[in-house]
């Protein structure tokens, strides 16, 4: 355990609400507002629904558990959680390290589009972006993205704002943000929902959700289902390792990660209720892909009466979303550095939101300065997107599944998920032993071997 500077009074979450509140925020985020409507949309409605929710039951949910189980026994950050619990063998700490890495790159492309809805928040209210001609909304966006100096600015605004509630610590930063602004996102969630569902096309677009074509299911998309199972419940990437080491002793650590997978899915699903009913309204169509929250939303909510008023909160929303995920990205490297290298959180977060600013900037010039520049055929934004959703999480997950299974032992783990004897849940340890030994290692296996086309 040479090198492992172990603070001594540790911040961390101070209540169950608190906890809930800072890991639903991790999981709900423009995942469940831009990415799952776009790729449901483009890839066969419920049917990829379906796939996406084995590949959490499967894989997602199983991995998640494994990581808060993890922190709250090593309460130390994700590169140290290895170290502490397998001093044995230092080389398992190379997951943590990948954790880190992969903060940065999703960083790089999420704080971008959090920029842009920040940005909109801002163009709704004046009514710049809005328009029922998806022309002039796609217009009014591409003049966003394709500005360097906007795309850049709003990039670092959203980064200092998320790095000035890093600082304020752990509970009061990150617990005290969470726990304010997640009922907020539920609030305008089922305002929007219900507004939607009151329009003609509720029914059309209600079917397009939960009629399932299984016709446009190939390996690329189950691997884009299974990446999104990862992506939502922000697992493989040391994230649940770092907010689990937060976690209180008595906190039922199974619970929590399925209340949270369950809450989670709701907001997928009402995001799916707020959009696709207005879309089909219109008369717009559902497989717009990642537009369809820029182009697609403006215009069609400017058709509404009131429209303008929700299409301002549908982005406040997608703020206070991002918001939530970026402060537990951002979390990944600043634990890290402030526990490895006692660095105060304010150095820690200023160093981390420095060389952010700078990989960003890649991803945040991929739509005008650096749009020619590809990485295996894809720009910087696509190429981040791509590897750490559909590699790098997944690997991630595979590696924690097989040291958790394989390597750290089931007695350890049946101490740690039944809080030292205290809760009598053997069954689902017992579950979850054969979940996270046998079949989330299998299944995320094959999915990426067949997704990534190697067999
Ligand atoms: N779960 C977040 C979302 O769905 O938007 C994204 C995310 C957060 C990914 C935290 C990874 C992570 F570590």
């Amino acid at each position: 355990m040479q090198n492992v500077t172990v603070t001594k009074a540790r911040d961390s979450f101070t209540t169950g609400l608190g906890v809930i509140a800072a890991t639903l925020g991790s999981a709900v985020g423009l995942g469940n507002i831009w990415k799952f409507p776009a790729l449901t949309g483009l890839n066969g409605g419920a049917a990829f629904i379906i796939v996406y929710l084995l590949s959490t039951l499967m894989a997602g949910l199983v991995v998640m558990v494994a990581e808060l189980m993890l922190g709250r026994r090593s309460k130390s950050d994700a590169l140290t959680t290895f170290k502490v619990l397998h001093p044995k063998n230092e080389s398992w700490a190379l997951i943590g390290a990948a954790g880190v890495l992969s903060a940065f790159l999703i960083l790089a492309f999420y704080t971008e589009v959090a920029g842009w809805v920040f940005a909109y928040i801002f163009k709704a209210a004046s009514g710049a972006v809005l328009s029922s001609d998806p022309k002039v909304t796609s217009a009014g966006f591409e003049k966003l993205i394709t500005d360097p100096v906007q795309s850049v600015f709003w990039q670092c605004l959203v980064l200092v704002f998320v790095g000035a509630i890093i600082v304020a610590g752990v509970s009061k930063g990150i617990e005290k943000t969470t726990k304010r602004l997640m009922p907020v996102l539920f609030l305008i969630l089922v305002m929007i929902g219900v507004r939607s569902l009151m329009l003609p096309g509720a029914a059309a677009g209600l079917e397009f959700l939960f009629r399932p074509d299984f016709s446009k299911v190939t390996g690329g998309v189950v691997l884009t289902a299974m990446g999104l199972a990862f992506f939502k419940l922000s697992v493989g990437m040391g994230t649940m390792i770092t907010y689990g080491s937060y976690f209180r002793d008595d906190q039922n650590v199974p619970m929590t990660a399925l209340r949270v997978m369950l809450a989670d899915l709701t907001v997928s699903i009402l995001a799916g209720i707020a959009i696709f009913p207005a879309v089909f309204t219109y008369g717009f169509k559902p497989e717009a892909g990642p537009s369809l929250l820029f182009i697609t939303i403006p215009a069609v909510f400017s058709q509404m009466p009131f429209g303008n008023i929700f299409v301002v909160l549908f982005f406040v929303l997608g703020a206070i979303a991002a918001t939530g995920a970026m402060l537990s990205i951002l979390e990944v490297p600043v634990a890290y550095l402030h526990q490895r290298f006692g660095m105060s959180r304010l150095k820690s977060t200023a160093l981390t939101v420095i060389l952010l600013a700078l990989i960003g900037s890649t991803a945040a010039l991929s739509n005008s300065t650096m749009a020619n520049f590809k990485f295996f055929g894809m720009t910087m934004f696509d190429f981040y997107d791509f590897l750490t959703s559909n590699v790098l999480m997944p690997v991630g997950g595979l590696f924690i599944c097989i040291f958790v299974g394989w390597v750290w032992g089931e007695e350890k783990v049946r101490a740690a998920l039944s809080n030292d004897g205290q809760l009598q849940n053997g069954p689902i340890i017992s579950i979850f032993l054969f979940l996270v030994k046998y079949v989330a290692p299998i299944t995320i296996t094959v999915i990426l071997l067949r997704g990534l086309k190697i067999i």
